[in-house]
């Protein structure tokens, strides 16, 4: 086997890559009202059946922070950054179909319309407008993983 077959690719950013600064602001706002990750995994955990056996297992103090940066590095890898390629591989390899936690392609809609609800709640600031911007980059991010099932 070639040893290029045995390095994990890494996951090139979408291009052209818009700038999502203001979608790491909006984060940042939602992050300061404490309780955002909670309320997203409590939503998400709601919003489809097939959800909560699989996280059956989880400890959640750790889970809140790797999701935490879970979606910075999603919205900096849908900016374009190269710098996050690696981790971005990484989070979807522990999805796929092969990885420790796979997670169905359908249910994808349902994280991306679980996130926007609790932004929703929790963005003081929000506008259609930019909600509309965490909708296009998220559905970049979870059309990556879908891919890579
Ligand atoms: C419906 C969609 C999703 C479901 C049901 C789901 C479920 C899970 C589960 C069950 C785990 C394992 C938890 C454990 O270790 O016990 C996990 C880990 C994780 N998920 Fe998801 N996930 C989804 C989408 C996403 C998306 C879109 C992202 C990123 C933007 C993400 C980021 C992460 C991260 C960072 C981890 C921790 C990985 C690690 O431990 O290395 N997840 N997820």
């Amino acid at each position: 086997m070639f040893k290029s077959a045995l390095r994990a690719p890494a996951l090139r950013p979408p291009s052209p890559a818009p700038n999502y600064d203001d979608l790491q602001v909006s984060f940042g706002r939602c992050l300061r009202n404490h309780g955002f990750i909670e309320r997203f995994y409590e939503i998400l955990l709601a919003s489809h059946p097939a959800i909560p056996p699989m996280f059956a297992r989880t400890d959640f103090r750790g889970q809140r922070l790797a999701l935490r940066r879970g979606i910075s590095m999603a919205i900096a890898w849908a900016s374009g950054s190269s710098m996050v390629e690696r981790p971005m591989k990484h989070m979807i390899d522990v999805h796929s179909r092969a990885g420790r936690a796979p997670v169905e392609p359908a249910l994808y809609r349902c994280w991306v319309e679980s996130l926007l609800a609790t932004i929703d709640e929790f963005d003081t600031d929000l506008t259609p407008a930019l909600r509309a911007r965490w909708r296009e980059a998220m559905t970049k991010v979870v059309d990556a993983f879908a891919q890579h099932y």
